[in-house]
């Protein structure tokens, strides 16, 4: 596999950086395509239990090049926490990581517009994890951004670091107290950049070498599908794209050179922040899926919103990203509970025309239809062979992989490593 594309085919949080942890084995490099500090992606192997957010998942595993492409945010002050955390876990990383120079820059001015934004929306807040990711895509957009490659002239750097946070002091009109503590961090800030400079590189370039020898590499998605800006739940979504296709422009590889795409899921729903969930649970059902999976966001410690498998998403997601097989994750976490239901349509539009579907405000209007499937008693936590699932649990798995289209290749049935079903 040269060139193998991992992405979420929910609302992120399906689990991916345990199967990249799998997938990276066999792989030169793994990259990072999208989103910043805002993701969470929790590793339980070898004895280590950690939570990477900006750092490739495969890092993990000793031998393996790490690359941050263009489109990723950097939070650099985050970014040398998380090394130091692996260098405490005898992780080294210093030696293997390498960032592309085009990315953006999380400037610490960025959370305090995103964190006052979000209170003046007040109920209609995105809820978002406060991190400073929108407002540092917007001033991408806006070109007004500053670039890892930007500190290779610090003089220049730091006078448009400087213009940042007196822009920000001035438009949110801060007190004395919160401006000296937005300068305290801008000066971490300046110093971090400047510090991984050396880093910044051409990563198509490198990628092309990797290929070129015969080599392969994995691109790790970050979020998940349905927070996509195009494809998700608008405004309810993240500011990078989460879908394959991101990374080849996160990248710089051609499309052609892609050689599988890989969709991880959940055998059920969850989701984090506000927006439409059509099958949400609101009750103790939902509280004990939440208890059970140990539902609770990775960056922002926030409980998840909990809920049943969504098929109409699920086909969608599985279309627009071309994925050519599926994980499916958490499986042990629905053992015990009697009835399964799965969501097959909506009510508004009992014969949806999918060639009109729509992921927008009136998703959240939609009244899913189910289709109710035997559960199993059996605590199936840690299994690792298909046959010795219980057969209510096979026929869940394989009843999700009819009406995706896409085959299901991996069961997750645990944290560990190990928890995990192939099927061939
Ligand atoms: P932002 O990415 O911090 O701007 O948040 C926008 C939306 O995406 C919010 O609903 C977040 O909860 C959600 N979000 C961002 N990153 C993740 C993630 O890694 N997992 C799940 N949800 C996320």
């Amino acid at each position: 596999m040269p060139a193998t594309i991992i992405i979420g085919l929910q609302w992120g949080d399906e689990g991916k950086g345990k199967m990249v942890d799998h997938l990276a084995e066999t792989v030169d490099a793994v990259a990072r395509f999208s989103g910043g500090a805002n993701a969470g992606h929790t590793i339980e192997a070898d004895g280590h239990r950690i939570a990477l957010h900006q750092l490739p998942s495969g890092l993990i595993r000793p031998d393996k090049l790490g690359i941050i492409g263009s489109s990723c945010v950097l939070d650099p002050i985050a970014l040398s926490e998380e090394m130091e955390l692996m260098e405490k876990e005898g992780i080294s990383v210093a030696d293997r990581l390498t960032i592309s120079g085009k990315v953006h820059l999380v400037h610490p001015a960025g959370r305090y517009i995103e964190n006052s934004e979000e209170t003046r929306l007040g109920k209609s807040a995105v809820g978002t994890t406060g991190r400073g990711i929108g407002p540092t895509y917007v001033r991408k957009f806006m070109r007004k951004g500053i670039r890892l490659e930007d500190a290779a002239v610090p003089e220049v750097f730091l006078e448009r670091s400087a213009a940042i946070t007196d822009e920000c002091i001035e438009q949110l009109g801060l007190s004395a107290e919160l401006a000296g503590s937005l300068r305290e961090e801008v000066e971490i800030f300046n110093r971090e950049s400047i510090r991984l400079v050396d880093r910044a590189m051409d990563v198509s370039m490198v990628i092309a070498r990797i290929l070129a020898s015969e080599g392969s590499i994995l691109a790790e998605g970050a979020q998940g599908s349905l927070l996509d800006p195009d494809h998700g739940t608008y405004p309810f979504v993240t500011c990078s794209s989460c879908v394959a296709a991101a990374a080849c422009v996160s990248l710089g590889i051609g499309p052609v050179l892609i050689d599988e795409v890989v969709g991880v899921m959940k055998a059920y729903s969850t989701r984090v922040g506000n927006g439409p969930f059509p099958t949400e649970l609101t009750g103790s059902l939902g509280d004990r899926i939440r208890e059970q999976g140990n539902e609770y966001g990775a960056t922002t410690g926030r409980p998840r919103r909990c809920g049943w498998f969504d098929a109409v998403l699920a086909n969608y997601t599985a279309r627009i990203n071309g994925s050519t097989w599926t994980a499916i994750t958490l499986l042990d976490v629905l053992s015990g509970i009697p009835e399964l239901k799965v969501c097959m349509k909506y009510e508004l539009d009992p014969e949806i025309d999918l060639s009109l579907f729509e992921t927008g405000v009136r998703l959240g209007k939609h009244i899913p239809i189910y289709e109710t499937l035997p559960g199993w008693e059996e605590d199936i936590k840690g299994e690792r062979e298909w046959d010795a699932l219980p057969e209510n649990a096979r026929n869940y798995v394989l009843f999700i992989e009819k009406l995706t289209g896409v085959p299901i290749r991996a069961i997750s049935t645990g944290p560990a490593r190990e928890d995990l079903i192939w099927r061939t």
